[in-house]
């Protein structure tokens, strides 16, 4: 296949604050189907995904839960890399903020931009909104509520670095004039115009209140503004700003897909950003619309409420990949808003894909199996009605394609089901079950039958990148071997021959009313749960979700009074000699020191050891351990090979009681 070049494409980097949403999907699912595309078209695809770590937001998430940030980011992390594979997403890079290879890059863009003169010192003082990451000023913030989420915002006092944002505001007016397409749909183009003219302000760079971000270079009392180091990712996860083989090819990015939120960010302040590092800038911004709520956008606190289920993981498991994939692709229209609610869903699912798709497969191979022995036979007649049927099938790939380029995936998913749906029209009219009681129509009924299998492959190709298992299952039923090739779609004579073979329901009809039922109980289910877990102190749940540990058997306090437990210092620790997992500890207990031994070499080095302070069961008979002398034990927490060393700030000679 011809290589026609690099395609880049990227998603925004997710906040992991909480798990994501339907919403949040939506982007992800879009960028994966336009990947997949232009692969199958021949380009050679980088598609990046990933996620935004740093910032006020996460760390106070991260104190409520009493863990580190990192600790915190790392399992929601965790959780969203499992979706995206769950969803089969075809990220080529899943960038974390948190990782080396983007600190360090992000502090040479930074470097960068300093070095033009660009950043300078100053205070802020100002109107932050933490949810959002953004500044704002006492006009645009009114009633001292964030513009854009409506939280309120809280006024914020300190010394900061400052990016010359207004340096670049002609600039910036410039590049939408002379490259509309630079930011699309145009309404957006629009406002980012009218939020210009309002007058570009300098922009606060640095924070020094918290410390989760990437310390600014040579002031590490400062970390860098969380939207400088989030908008860089798209060049340090190429290698940038530095030169580097992917950074080369794959710069500038084709295509950054955003919600319209945050097009501010990406068509102001990132080109700004790259302006100011000499850097070239991404040849598109897209700003997609919201999906809605009950007219709102759909939040985690909007799902909280239990109206519907926007759950992705439990939308997959009733529903399938490709179903929820096929819905948020089909259903809404690029850069606008659309209502989500489990009944337009369920209704979608089952319209579209059981009926149309679904139907039109089993009937085909139904019919190949009775009336041709399962074996796709060639055709042999041809009147208006196939030619019909042909034509609309092979003409589908470019106009797919021409949606394709419009981002209009709705389109082209609309695209293919007229497809769809004229074959299931060309069943009713060529009425194969008449044609196979006259022997004399058996070639117009082998005719028929073939059409209907070079349709159906020709859909295969075209679904493929929006729903690549369900054109597997396609393939498989038709027996259909050998790669997908996008070129193929154009063509309507390669069936003949294939051995088609039933299988199941690719999307079974669901009982809409039934299903709604579920999730309405599911949706109460999950918000009673939240509901019941936000009320609730955090002690108090604690004590609530207690367990019991499993213990050995009771004591009592004579058992626990015979032993005696001193706090030790440790003077020396050394490998044995003898033994692989044994440490020789030089213990000092006031006046006293003691050789004890004791089986963490799997835990520690003997280096660090040295000065701990630990307890000593100081009364335990000595016993020769692979010929060394132990004269007591050490207290550790922990299993074999994960030991933690118990301590205390007490002096070495102290009882513990
Ligand atoms: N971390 C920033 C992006 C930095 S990119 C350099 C951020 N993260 S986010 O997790 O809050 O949002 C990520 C994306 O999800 C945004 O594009 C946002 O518009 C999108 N969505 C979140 N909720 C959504 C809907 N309800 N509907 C559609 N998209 C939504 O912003």
């Amino acid at each position: 296949m011809a290589n026609k070049g690099t395609y880049y494409i990227t998603t925004p980097i997710y906040y992991p604050s909480s798990n994501l949403h339907i919403g949040h999907t939506y982007c992800t699912v879009m960028a994966d189907a336009m990947a997949r595309f232009k692969r199958l078209q021949g380009y050679d695809v980088h598609f990046l995904t990933g996620t935004d770590e740093h910032g006020q937001k996460i760390q106070t998430k991260a104190e409520e839960a009493g863990v580190t940030p990192k600790e915190y980011v790392d399992n929601v992390v965790a959780g969203i890399k499992d979706l995206w594979k769950t969803m089969e997403i075809s990220y080529d890079d899943f960038i974390r903020t948190t990782e080396p290879r983007h600190m360090e890059r992000v502090q040479k863009i930074w470097k960068r931009m300093y070095d033009k003169g660009d950043i300078y010192k100053g205070a802020y003082e100002g109107l932050y909104c933490k949810e959002c990451e953004a500044f704002w000023t006492e006009t645009q913030a009114v009633n001292n509520v964030c513009p854009d989420c409506g939280r309120p915002v809280q006024h914020a006092s300190e010394e900061a670095y400052f990016f010359k944002l207004s340096n670049y505001a002609d600039k910036i007016l410039k590049l939408y004039d002379e490259h509309p397409e630079f930011l699309e749909p145009e309404t957006r183009r629009n406002e980012m115009r009218n939020f210009i003219n309002q007058g570009l302000e300098d922009l606060c760079v640095s924070r020094c209140t918290f410390d989760w971000g990437i310390p600014v270079p040579n002031d590490p009392k400062h970390v860098m503004y969380v939207w400088v180091d989030a908008l860089s990712n798209y060049i340090t996860a190429l290698g940038g700003p530095d030169d580097s083989e992917e950074f080369n090819k794959y710069w500038p990015a084709d295509v950054h897909l955003v919600g319209k939120e945050i097009v501010r960010f990406h068509s102001i302040i990132w080109p700004a950003m790259l302006m100011s590092a000499d850097l070239p800038l991404p040849k598109k911004v897209l700003g997609h619309g919201w999906l809605l709520l009950g007219g709102e956008k759909v939040s985690k606190s909007k799902a909280a409420k239990g109206m519907d289920v926007v759950d992705p993981v439990i939308l997959i498991d009733r529903y399938g990949i490709d179903a929820l994939k096929y819905f948020l692709l089909r259903e809404y229209t690029f850069g606008q808003d659309g209502n989500f609610t489990n009944e337009v869903m369920l209704k979608r699912i089952n319209f579209d894909l059981a009926n149309d798709l679904g139907n039109l497969l089993s009937r085909t191979v139904s019919m190949i199996e009775k009336y041709c022995g399962g074996v796709v036979p060639q055709a042999k007649t041809h009147d208006e009605t196939d030619e019909d049927l042909k034509n609309i099938a092979v003409s589908a790939a470019s106009k797919v394609s021409d949606e394709m380029d419009k981002f209009a995936f709705n389109m082209a998913l609309e695209r293919i089901w007229t497809v769809v749906r004229r074959a299931n029209k060309y069943i009713d009219e060529k009425a194969p079950w008449i044609l196979a009681k006259d022997e004399a129509k058996k070639d117009e009924l082998d005719t028929v039958m073939n059409h209907l299998a070079e349709t159906l492959r020709i859909v295969s190709i075209l679904i493929y990148p929006f729903m690549h298992t369900t054109s597997e299952k396609i393939r498989k039923q038709l027996g259909i071997e050998g790669d997908i090739i996008w070129e193929d779609s154009e063509v309507f004579n390669m069936m003949n021959g294939e051995q088609v073979k039933k299988g199941e329901q690719i999307f079974p009809r669901l009982d809409v009313e039934k299903e709604l039922a579920e999730l309405t109980k599911i949706a109460e289910e999950e918000a009673a749960k939240k509901a019941a877990g936000a009320v609730q102190d955090p002690v108090e749940k604690a004590i609530a979700e207690s367990v019991p540990l499993k213990l050995k058997d009771e004591i009592v306090y004579g058992d626990f009074d015979k032993m005696d437990f001193r706090v030790g210092t440790i003077l020396k620790a050394e490998k044995h000699p003898n033994a692989d997992k044994l440490l020789v500890f030089q213990v000092k207990m006031g006046t006293e020191v003691r050789q004890v031994i004791s089986g963490v070499a799997d835990s520690f080095t003997p280096e660090e050891m040295v000065g701990k302070k630990v307890v000593v069961v100081a009364n335990l008979k000595p016993r020769m351990l692979r010929g060394l002398e132990s004269h007591g034990m050490l207290l550790f927490a922990g299993d074999d090979g994960r030991n933690f060393v118990v301590t205390t700030d007490a002096p070495d000679g102290e009882i513990v009681s």
